[in-house]
């Protein structure tokens, strides 16, 4: 037998094999009964086929156990903040801060001592450290529901059983969440920022008034008053402009003036230094008073426009916004700057202004836009001089 018959007569056998170990192989993954005994036949892409890992990702639906979903997405800027008020008042140092507010906690030992009755039934919203609620307890309270959405509500609840607070149930939710069958006498809380309306004051206060407190019941503290005043600093603690800086040693900055930034949080100013603020350029009146037991969101106007007649002659270096809580006319908790019973705790915010000199007599007319009064980031201003 030749080489080439030899050749021809193996590529014959192989070939019959492999015919034979197909057809078998696919009767094999086709019958019903053995399919999962087998892979699905492996198809090769071609170069061309080759997906990028983004067509990939698109096609491919991964499920996720619940357990390990990553937490939703935070879209609204309520919840945004509603996420860093839990976070922030979890922190031992913001409690202290306001523990060692001398002011702030005569103030509300006062106007707790005065107003909360024996038998009352008490939200406290906003707990923190349970003190409130043990001030409202220790005056006779029948029931206290201490509650907060931080974590610092597991030490409000062991700090009130070592200090014998009584009737207090510590719940650690958000008010929105805190349901009750009857309604209360007392709505207690603390939820001032330094724009008093910055820590979701209203709309934390009025769904539980809307919801819980009996009518006619008490919101303690409910009166408020915001200022936005002119006001001077003192020479050594102003920081102008950059561009207002003509002469630093012989070097001249004005040309600054065309890089003027765009961001809001450039023009503002954040302190609670009593040494800044020298005078008011005016008489301070509030640019807006409210109520809590009457306010609703919409009652907040998105514009606020006042005059200020300049009774201190000075520079006018910016407006300077503070509250004040107000519990009866002789129980008064205050934030600004030209106070010297100021709760130091809370800052005072300065939203500045081009310089310019006022005298006597001159009138400043103030305007004030606000989107939202929650977020001090949607604020607005501007301060025009009139010459008399
Ligand atoms: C300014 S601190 C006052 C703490 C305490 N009442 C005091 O006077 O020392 C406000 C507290 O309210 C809590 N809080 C804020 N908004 C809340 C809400 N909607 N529901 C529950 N707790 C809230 C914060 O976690 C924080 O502990």
């Amino acid at each position: 037998m030749s080489i080439s018959t030899i050749q021809r007569f193996t590529v014959f056998v192989s070939q019959r094999v492999r015919q034979a170990c197909a057809l078998l192989g696919n009767r094999l993954v086709g019958s019903r009964r053995l399919k999962g005994w087998f892979y699905p036949p492996v198809e090769i892409e071609t170069a061309a086929e080759i997906e990028t890992p983004a067509e990939i990702e698109a096609e491919v639906e991964i499920e996720i156990p619940a357990e390990i979903a990553p937490p939703a997405v935070i879209e609204t800027p309520a919840e945004k903040y509603r996420q860093f008020n839990e976070d922030y008042f979890a922190d031992l140092h913001e409690q202290e801060r306001m523990l060692a507010d001398e002011p702030r906690m005569a103030f509300y030992h006062d106007a707790i001592t005065r107003h909360i009755k024996s038998g009352d039934r008490v939200i406290d919203l906003g707990t923190g450290t349970g003190i409130l609620a043990a001030f409202a307890s220790r005056q006779g309270a029948s029931h206290v529901y201490a509650i907060d959405h931080s974590s610092i509500i597991e030490h409000a609840m062991q700090l009130g059983a070592e200090n014998g607070i009584e009737n207090v149930d510590y719940e650690g939710v958000h008010s929105t969440k805190f349901y009750l069958d009857e309604p209360v006498d007392v709505i207690l809380h603390e939820q001032l920022g330094d724009f008093l309306f910055d820590e979701a004051m209203v709309p934390n206060v009025c769904d539980l008034r809307d919801r819980l407190l009996k009518p006619g019941g008490l919101i303690l503290p409910s009166q408020f008053e915001l200022f936005c005043e002119p006001m001077t600093l003192h020479d050594d603690r102003r920081v102008p402009y950059i561009w207002e800086l003509n002469d630093v040693h012989g070097f001249d900055f004005t040309s600054m003036e065309r890089s003027r930034p765009e961001d809001v949080d450039y023009y503002r100013m954040s302190s609670c230094d009593l040494g800044v603020v020298k005078q008011f350029l005016g008489d301070p009146t509030p640019m807006v008073e409210v109520d809590l037991h009457t306010i609703t969101e919409s009652t907040l106007p998105s514009l606020v426009s006042f005059t200020r007649k300049v009774t201190n002659a000075g520079l006018i270096d910016g407006l300077v916004v503070f509250m004040k809580a107000k519990v009866d006319d002789d129980l008064v908790l205050s934030s600004s700057p030209l106070d010297p019973g100021r709760a130091p705790h809370w800052g005072f915010r300065i939203l500045r202004l081009d310089q310019c000199h006022a005298e006597i007599g001159d009138e400043l007319d103030v305007s004030i836009t606000v989107k939202d009064w929650a977020d001090p980031d949607t604020w607005m201003w501007t301060c025009e001089k009139h010459t008399s």
